[in-house]
């Protein structure tokens, strides 16, 4: 999905999300090698990345390794049914005016892969009412957890 800026193919396996409810929403954190040209932590580092999702539409990425930290900041605004405004900020502990530079690019580089893949998904609008037939499993848990919980904010299809 992200070839050569987030994952490893040396490191394949995700390991099952820690979910946690929350008041506002939910979390989950798993640990991760990247490689170096992401710039979250050395070449083979496993990072703890954190995702803190505040219903229905914001979420705060923290990425932590042993020397730095990266969080990124999303809010989303539905503008139509097909149509969404979508802001992220990008912040890193102890960073110079040049990793800032990098970071803010990394994620205009992820945000725009993730965008055309998002947008070519069929049916194009997030179905809420997902089957347990799906299965859906460890890495799923938190795509799961969102759906049911904007079910329960909207109500039924
Ligand atoms: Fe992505």
């Amino acid at each position: 999905m992200h070839p050569g800026l987030l994952g490893s193919p040396d490191h394949t396996e995700v390991e099952a999300a820690d979910l946690v409810r929350t008041e506002t929403g939910f979390s989950f954190s798993w640990s991760r090698c990247n490689p170096a040209a992401s710039g979250f932590g050395r070449t083979d580092e496993l990072t703890r990345q954190t995702t803190e999702v505040s219903l229905p539409f914001a979420w705060r990425l923290l990425i932590e390794s042993a020397a730095t930290a990266t969080a990124v900041f999303v809010i989303c605004q539905p503008v139509s049914g097909e149509l969404a405004r979508f802001w992220m900020f990008v912040a890193g502990r102890d960073i110079d005016e040049e990793r800032a530079t990098q970071l803010a690019q990394l994620h205009r580089t992820i945000t725009e892969q993730d965008r055309v893949v998002v947008e070519s998904q069929r049916p194009r609008l997030l179905p809420i009412d997902i089957t347990e037939e799906l299965h859906l499993k460890g890495p799923d848990a938190p795509s799961l957890e969102y759906r049911r919980r904007l079910a329960a904010l909207t109500g039924p299809e």
